[in-house]
């Protein structure tokens, strides 16, 4: 018998997939006429119309997705030519095939820690302190050190090790931290009032929306302005504070590199805005979603995040959370950590609330992060080179774009001469008026999601799931 018989059954392509697809194809197989474009095209708009697809992801990134695989199976089936269309839509991350191995160094030291440990624990028990081990706490602190200097403050490191929970990704802490939240907000006897920028990730939107069902919190979503790089400014802040006088415990999310913005925020701007949120309001909360800080070049990283990290007052109210997911292609494996200078913002309402709803971290976590922060210096090195290489992919998409001047124009909230910088592996265009991502996608062949901000309509690319060269040569053809 053959112990891997179900890797084969992984490798085929998706049952839901197939199905969508062989179903379209045989409605319109036989009324396909005219040119490869004008064939083509009429494939994208039976998928894109489909019912049943319609029908089942109603909007949004599950929908897009669905369809851009369709599409893709259909032209592979029929075929019709080698060309695919390119679906930036989920911020998943393929890494290239030289970071590979370095995975795979990662599964297996984790493996032999498990094993070690497994071995002086004699077993696997629950992890009562609901925070994951203490060692892999501390790596993880020590890793972020090259891009966030904590080291620079007296005791910063311990504490921060000490008041931090490993998760099971950071979906997962953003949901244990809205709770928690919540619950603070209710011990004191008041209302939560979540307030994020229109550029949050939307993910954390759902999650306070799903949590905000009873009624027994608020939420609003400040529109930022295209010239901040569709970030908040202190001016955002105090005009806030101004309209909402309420004694409500606010809880601020802020994304300093942004999935869906693309961009980043300016030392002085993340600054200003901490400060101004802990001026006008020293018992705010801040979530620092550090999700992609990690990604950028650790100079410009440091200098994003030094201000923040010196003035301890505003420390003392924020609680930052990292991942592991697109730093380390680690989409599936589910590693993050949330931490605090402040003890009170972690304990006891968020281990409270991993233990009631997880009985603790997964021990997979705690190993698999001990494994990374083992890699030797040139294998960690190879991280970067992704980033690079979602750099050259950003940069390339953006100048393909400026070939299609009727689906785009002006790009205010982008720096073009920020876009060789490496930065979170997203693009956020804003179309013409009117536009829509299928417009786009029939003619350019990259499929992104549409993403609703104040400033209006726009369409987020991905480029994590690029692992090899692709529109990078047009960033290449502008330099030359
Ligand atoms: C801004 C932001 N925060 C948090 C997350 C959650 O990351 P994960 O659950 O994969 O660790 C993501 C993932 O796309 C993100 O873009």
């Amino acid at each position: 018998m053959n112990e891997f018989e179900f890797l084969e059954e992984i490798a085929a392509d998706d049952p839901v997939v197939l199905g969508h697809a062989e179903r379209i194809i045989s409605g319109i197989v036989d009324s396909l006429q005219g040119d490869f474009n004008t064939k083509v095209q009429s494939v994208m708009n039976s998928v894109f119309e489909d019912p049943e697809i319609l029908k089942q992801f109603n909007g949004g990134i599950r929908y897009t997705t669905m369809v851009g695989s369709v599409v893709n199976r259909i032209l592979d089936a029929l075929p019709l030519g080698e060309r695919r269309m390119s679906l930036l839509t989920i911020g998943t991350i393929l890494p290239p095939d030289f970071v590979l191995p370095v995975m795979e160094r990662i599964d297996s030291l984790a493996a032999e820690i498990k094993i070690q440990i497994g071995r002086i624990r004699k077993g696997r028990p629950y992890d009562v302190s609901a925070q994951g081990l203490l060692p892999p706490r501390k790596a993880a602190i020590g890793l972020f050190d090259e891009h966030y200097h904590f080291s620079d403050e007296p005791e910063l490191e311990e504490k921060l090790s000490n008041n931090s929970v490993l998760v099971s990704g950071g979906m997962v802490g953003l949901d244990f931290f809205v709770r928690s939240m919540l619950k603070r907000a209710k011990k004191a006897g008041k209302t939560a009032l979540f307030v994020y920028p229109d550029n949050s990730f939307d993910s954390y939107k759902k999650i306070v929306a799903d949590h905000m069902e009873g009624g027994r919190a608020k939420h609003s979503e400040i529109s930022t302005e295209p010239e901040n790089g569709l970030h908040l400014s202190a001016k955002n802040v105090r005009e806030f504070y101004e309209k909402n006088p309420e004694n409500d415990q606010k809880v601020w999310c802020i994304t300093p590199v942004g999935n869906p913005s693309g961009t980043k925020m300016t030392p002085d701007q993340l600054t200003e805005v901490c400060e101004a949120i802990v001026e006008c309001d020293p018992e705010a909360i801040i979530l620092l979603d550090s999700t992609y800080i990690r990604v950028l070049d650790p100079k410009d990283a440091r200098a994003l995040v030094a201000r923040v990290i010196r003035n301890r007052t505003v420390m003392n109210r924020i609680i930052f959370l990292e991942s592991f997911s697109k730093t380390h292609g680690l989409c599936s494996d589910r590693l993050a950590i949330l931490f605090a200078e402040n003890r009170s913002l972690i304990a006891d309402e968020i281990q409270n609330q991993i233990m009631s709803s997880t009985a603790g971290t997964p021990l997979n976590t705690s190993t698999e992060i001990l494994a990374i922060s083992q890699l030797q210096p040139s294998e960690k090195q190879v991280f970067a080179q992704m980033y690079e290489l979602w750099a050259h992919e950003r940069e390339g998409l953006f100048n393909y774009f400026k070939q299609f001047p009727d689906l785009f124009d002006a790009q205010p909230h982008i720096k073009e001469s920020e876009l060789k910088d490496p930065m979170a592996p997203y693009l956020l265009m804003k179309p013409k008026e009117g536009v829509t991502a299928k417009q786009v996608a029939l003619e350019t062949w990259c499929f992104g999601v549409e993403t609703a901000m104040g400033s209006g309509n726009y369409i987020r690319f991905a480029v994590g799931a690029i692992s090899e060269p692709t529109y990078a040569r047009y960033a290449e053809a502008e330099a030359v």
